[in-house]
This record gives structure tokens, sequence and C-alpha cells, in this order.
């Protein structure tokens, strides 16, 4: 039993290695994990994190993979890093995660409870894209 648990844990490791070493751009040899890298340095845009990578700037044919893996793990440092999502009412990703996991199924039921995007409205689009990569999980 405890065998084949440590076994799963060791497959487990070494697909996410796997997936980390995984080339994501094929022009410039750049894999997951420099883009994980590159995020975890500060960029905060796919193109930062093209001016340190270079990723997307040769034949051109990764950029649209490449924007959505950049903004999902930048959705993700949000929440790891529980920053605040919404400056007019200091709204935090936990506080995000915390209206998903009281039952909150829509970007506007997550607003009732939290009030996100409801001040400027200049957080709406990056807390929608939030509340949807939630909401998938
Ligand atoms: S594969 Fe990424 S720029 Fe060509
Ligand atoms: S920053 Fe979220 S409504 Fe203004």
């Amino acid at each position: 039993m405890l065998k084949s648990l440590v076994l799963k844990l060791i497959k487990s490791r070494g697909e996410d290695k796997m997936i980390q070493n995984k080339i994501v751009c094929g022009c410039f040899n750049v894999t997951e994990q420099d883009i994980k890298n590159a995020i975890n340095n500060g960029p905060k845009s796919f193109e930062e994190v093209q001016a340190t990578t270079k990723v997307g700037t040769g034949c051109g044919g990764c950029v649209v993979s490449n924007k959505e893996l950049v903004s999902e793990l930048l959705l993700r440092k949000k929440i790891d890093e529980n920053q605040i999502v919404c400056g007019c009412y200091k709204v935090t990703a936990q506080d995000i995660v915390k209206a998903i996991k009281n039952g909150a199924k829509s970007f506007e039921e997550v607003q009732v409870v939290t009030k996100v995007g409801t001040g400027c409205g200049g957080c709406v689009e990056g807390n929608k894209a939030l509340v949807s990569l939630l909401l998938r999980e």
C-alpha cells in the first residue's frame, strides 16, 4: 500500500517535471519552466515574458498558445501570493477563491459577495478571467 503510494508520487513528480521541461517555443527552445521562472522574476505581461525568454519572437507560431499559458500562470501567481485583485475594495485573490468555494457560480455572483469590480471597473476583465479559471477547476 505504502509502496504503491510512493510509486504514484514519484511517477506524478516525474510527469510534472516532464511537463515543466516541455518545449513551448521550438524556435528558441523555451520550456514551460523557463516561462514560470520568468514570471517569478516579475513580468506582468506576455510582452515582458518575451523580453526575457524570446518566446514567440521567431516564426510566431507559438504566440497564441503561449499568451494563454502566460495569462494562466499570471492568474495562478495572483492566487498563490494572495494578491489584491481589486484596489477599489481591497479584494484579494483568496477572497475570490473563498466566494467560489462557498457556492458562487459566476463572476456576477462573486461580485455580490466580494464587490469585486463594482468600483472603477478597471479590474473587471482580469477578474472575469480569474473567476473563469477557478470555476474550471
Ligand atoms: S515556435 Fe515560438 S517563435 Fe517559433
Ligand atoms: S479596481 Fe476593482 S473596481 Fe476599481
